[in-house]
């Protein structure tokens, strides 16, 4: 955990989002699966998802939100020091997603890598910038979570391929001082006794995709979805706890809870364990489904230009994916 007290401020300059255009809805996904609008509603609150389109890869996505992230901060992209993409979905396993986005931006000072902590990833990579600006080496960072999970689903299996989506969101992290807003607190954990209940098994060294086991569609989100549930409650709760703590908050001090989007039921018993009301946590999933690493940075983004989070507030963000992995992040904005 970091309490963000004696280094350099960071404040997040600018936000940013892009989703494709195409929509995929409960109803259209009845002809591909045999499922029913009303199961999937009213068991995770998705409505709908959008789904990227063919040669739209997770760089070209991540590159449309960053560019909305850079003209809100009045940042160019020479100014960039730092562009971190928190992918699943990359768009190769090497390079990193991160260095193709820093060619489409044309930000060439900018050192750029991938993150790989799953629903997580964006504020991982809040909180490896943040502590990279904070040190003073670093200026201006453009964080991104990017997904095109549409690629790593398969689309005969109900029991997963009604909750993932495509999209991106970004933030532009910069230097602070008294008169801005700043991250307070920061917290991320891991447990890796639990990476077989939440993963993509198959298309990686351990599990390469052969002729022989194409079939089985291994490169793909698999999910035993109980024992996700239960975890993301507790683990979510946990860290949102901490960072309010450590930045001094209380419920009833916080503007807003940004939490990740996987499941409305996910986000309804966070939002009681925290004894904060409904109307104070934003959901955008009945739009989008679980778009992994995107789904905070996207969320953050929406509410941000819906004027939900105004100069001064206290705000929560608050994920959790494979790994297991899990983040929060306090922020006055
Ligand atoms: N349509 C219709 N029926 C479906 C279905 C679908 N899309 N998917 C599964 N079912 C069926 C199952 O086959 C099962 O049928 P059976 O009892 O005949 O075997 C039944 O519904 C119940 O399945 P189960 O998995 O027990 O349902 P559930 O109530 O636990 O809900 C989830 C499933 C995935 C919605 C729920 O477990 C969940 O949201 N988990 C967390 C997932 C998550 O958010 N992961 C990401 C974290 S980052």
């Amino acid at each position: 955990m970091s309490a963000n007290t004696s280094k350099i401020p960071v404040r997040i300059a600018g936000t940013g989002s892009y989703l494709p255009a195409k929509e995929l809805t409960n109803k259209d996904l009845e002809s591909i699966v045999d499922t029913t609008d009303e199961w999937i509603f009213s068991r995770t609150g998705i409505r709908s998802r959008r789904i990227a389109a063919e040669g739209e890869n997770t760089s070209d996505l991540a590159t449309e939100a960053a560019k909305n992230a850079m003209e809100q901060a009045g940042i160019t992209a020479d100014e960039l020091d730092l562009i971190i993409v928190a992918t699943i979905s990359p768009d190769t396993i090497t390079p990193a997603t991160a260095c193709y986005v820093q060619h489409n931006l044309g930000a060439k000072s900018a050192l750029a890598f991938d993150i790989s902590a799953a629903c997580s990833g964006f504020l991982y990579a809040m909180e490896v910038a943040q502590r990279m600006i904070s040190d003073g080496n670093f200026k201006n960072a453009l964080i991104i979570g990017a997904e095109k999970l549409s690629a790593f689903t398969n689309w005969d299996d109900r029991n997963t391929c009604v909750l993932f989506g495509d999209g991106a969101g970004a933030a532009v992290l910069t230097r602070g001082d008294e008169t801005t807003g700043r991250i307070l607190s920061t917290k991320i954990g891991t447990d890796g006794s639990q990476t077989g209940i939440l993963n993509i098994p198959g298309g990686g060294s351990a599990c390469p995709t052969t002729v022989d086991n194409a079939d089985q569609k291994l490169a793909s989100l698999a999910m035993q979805g109980r024992e996700v549930f239960k975890l993301a409650v507790n683990a979510m709760k946990r860290a949102s706890e901490a960072v309010i703590e450590e930045a001094g908050l209380t419920a009833e001090s916080i503007k807003l809870v940004v939490p990740h989007q996987a499941n409305l039921r996910i986000i309804d018993a966070i939002a009681d364990r925290l004894t904060i009301p409904n109307e104070k946590v934003f959901v955008n999933l009945h739009k989008y489904g679980n778009t992994s690493a995107a789904a905070v940075a996207i969320a953050l983004d929406e509410a941000h230009r819906e004027g939900k989070i105004e100069r001064g507030d206290n705000i929560v963000l608050v994920g959790f994916g494979a790994g297991l992995t899990w983040a929060a992040a306090a922020i006055q904005w």
